[in-house]
Parts: structure tokens; C-alpha cells; sequence
């Protein structure tokens, strides 16, 4: 709701940045262009660019490069949900059939590239080499970050630490990137630049966190706008499954394998019970919270930061 609330009070901005971002998908080539058009059909909440907005507002009015820039970065974010669900077997994404689903898993990954190739055709055009090397370095981040994830799929002894490490990169890095490079754009001094770098990445920290915790607790999976219960489902290391096993026997651990792999809905609702009795549950969300405290923590002393300590409590 807050979300919401928050996105009326910058409308005019995101209107700019939707309208951008349908200027970009366009090829000329009829076949390309009906999946580009199809891509319409997918809003998300915009959080991203909400964050360049909000986060450029620290520094002053915005300027045409931070709607550029809230274009690219939510379709490079676009651009890793078409690959994520081709990677999760997903078949739901912003309450509509996913593309793999509906396209086959060569059409989405090829779209993903696409998008991504043209945000950077269009960070180019916001004439800042800085900026250009900052976003293509989170790029890098985040596929690293999905990579090294799927590298370590079914690996009971993953540590919190390389948790940590893994959604730093997929997550928290974009959320950071917007932040800093949305107060940059604004001629922000050094001091604010910092600061929403820190926001920035103790957001996408919580932010996953709390994904994961949603990705456990998925009894009511039809009213929900994707299709969840996947981490579980490719045996993905979340946060209250680290804290369980690491406090956990080897029979008990074996057992969380069993119900892992037998895959059916009833395992993953019995681990899922297991989880949120043991307190594993409760802990993520303490960490959750912890870093969301940081996030305000860093920006809370600068002007025009409440609508972003509004969205980092909006998170929990
Ligand atoms: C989903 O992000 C991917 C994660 C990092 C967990 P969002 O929840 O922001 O997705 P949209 O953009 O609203 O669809
Ligand atoms: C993926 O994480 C985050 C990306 C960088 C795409 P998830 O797999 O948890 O994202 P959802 O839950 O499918 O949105
Ligand atoms: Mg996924
Ligand atoms: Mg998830």
C-alpha cells in the first residue's frame, strides 16, 4: 500500500519512465516487435525507478538523464526476471502467464538479451561514461550473483556469509546502483552519493530476504501475482533454511533433503512448518529488519529522504 501511495506522489515522473521504456522496444522487425509489444503487458510496482526518483530528489529536481536512467535499470531488472524464470521454471510473473511459459524458454532468454542490449544503447544516451561503467559493472554483479546461486543449488552447507554474498549481487547491487547513480545525476554532493549507496544496498538486502520468506510461506499461491514455492522447488539455499540446517543433526538434515526432493506441495508445506516452529522464519525476519534499520540509518539526517525511509519500512 505504501508502494502505492508513494508512487502517486511521483506519477508525473513515472509516467515519463513507462513512456521511455515503451520508445525502447521497438526493432522494426514484426515478429521482434510483437514480443517487444507483449512486454507491455507486464507492470511491475517500479520500485527501481522509483528509487532513482526518490533518491534524485535528494539533490534537486529531476532531470531528463534520471528518467533515462529509471528506464534502463527497470529493464535490465525486466531483462533478469524473463531469464529468472526460464531458470525457476516459473510459470507466473506480474499476475500474467510468464513468457517462458507462454513463448517457450529460447524466445524468453533471447528477449532478455535484447532488453538488456537496448537499456545500455539507452544508459549511453545519458552521456555519463561513469554512469555507463557503474551500471554495466552491476550488470555484472547480478549475473554473477544468479550464476553463483545456481552453482550452489542443493549445497546443504552453504553459509549465511555466501548467502549474503549471492543476494548482494542479484539484488542488492541494482537497488544500489539506482540509489547513487539517481543522486549523481542530480549533482549531488559526495556526502548524499554515499549515503544512497548504503540505502541502496541495505534495501536490496532486506528486499530479498523478505522475497524468500514470501517464496516459503506460499499457501495462498493463486492470489499471488508470481509463481512461488520455486526456491524451494530447485533446492535453493534461503535464509530460514541456512539458520535450520546449520542448527540441525545430520538425520534431521537428511530428512530436510527427503522433503526437498520429493518435490510434491505437501513436503514443502511440512519444511515450511518446520521452519517457521523452529524460528528460522523469525530470524530472517529479524535480519530483515536489521538491515532495512541500517538503510534509514544511512539517509535518515539528509533532506526530502522520508518517502525513501517510507518504501524501506514498506519492505517488511
Ligand atoms: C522481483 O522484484 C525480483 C526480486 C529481486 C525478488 P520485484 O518484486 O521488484 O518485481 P516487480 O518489478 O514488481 O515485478
Ligand atoms: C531473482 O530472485 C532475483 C533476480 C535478480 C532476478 P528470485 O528468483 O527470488 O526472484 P522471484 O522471486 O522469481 O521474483
Ligand atoms: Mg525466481
Ligand atoms: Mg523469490
Amino acid at each position: 500500500m505504501t508502494i502505492k501511495i508513494l508512487s502517486q506522489a511521483i506519477t508525473d515522473e513515472l509516467e515519463r519512465v513507462r513512456h521511455t521504456i515503451e520508445s525502447q522496444l521497438q526493432s522494426g522487425i514484426s515478429e521482434v516487435d510483437d514480443m517487444l509489444k507483449l512486454l507491455l503487458n507486464y507492470q511491475g510496482k517500479m520500485l527501481r525507478p522509483m528509487l532513482v526518483i526518490l533518491s534524485g530528489r535528494m539533490a534537486g529536481p529531476i532531470i531528463e538523464g534520471q528518467i533515462k536512467l529509471g528506464a534502463a535499470i527497470e529493464m535490465i531488472h525486466l531483462a533478469t526476471l524473463l531469464h529468472d524464470d526460464v531458470l525457476d521454471d516459473a510459470d507466473r510473473r506480474r499476475g500474467k502467464p510468464s513468457i517462458n511459459h507462454l513463448q517457450g524458454n529460447e524466445a524468453a532468454v533471447l528477449l532478455g538479451d535484447l532488453l538488456l542490449s537496448q537499456a545500455f544503447y539507452l544508459s549511453v544516451e545519458i552521456g555519463s561514461l561513469e554512469l555507463l561503467g557503474y551500471v554495466s559493472r552491476t550488470t555484472q554483479l547480478i549475473c554473477e550473483g544468479e550464476l553463483s546461486q545456481v552453482l550452489r543449488r542443493g549445497d546443504y552447507n552453504l553459509e549465511e556469509e555466501e548467502y549474503f554474498r549471492i543476494i548482494a549481487g542479484k539484488t542488492a547491487s541494482l537497488m544500489q546502483c539506482c540509489c547513487i547513480q539517481g543522486v549523481k545525476l542530480g549533482q549531488g554532493n559526495p556526502d548524499i552519493c554515499q549515503a544512497a549507496e548504503q540505502f541502496g544496498y541495505n534495501l536490496g538486502v532486506a528486499f530479498q530476504i523478505m522475497d524468500d520468506i514470501k517464496d516459503i510461506d506460499n499457501g495462498q499461491a493463486s492470489f499471488i501475482s508470481k509463481t512461488l514455492g520455486t526456491d524451494m522447488a530447485k533446492e535453493k539455499m534461503t535464509l530460514p533454511l541456512i539458520h535450520y540446517l546449520m542448527r540441525s543433526d545430520s538425520a534431521t538434515r537428511d530428512q530436510v533433503r527427503d522433503l526437498l526432493r520429493t518435490g510434491d506441495q505437501s513436503s514443502r508445506h511440512q519444511l515450511a512448518d518446520r521452519l517457521e516452529q523452529f524460528g528460522s522464519v523469525q530470524y530472517a525476519r529479524d535480519r530483515a529488519r536489521d538491515y532495512i534499520d541500517l538503510a534509514k540509518a544511512a539517509i535518515r539526517h539528509l533532506n526530502d529522504s522520508d518517502g525513501l525511509c517510507l518504501l524501506a519500512d514498506s519492505i517488511l
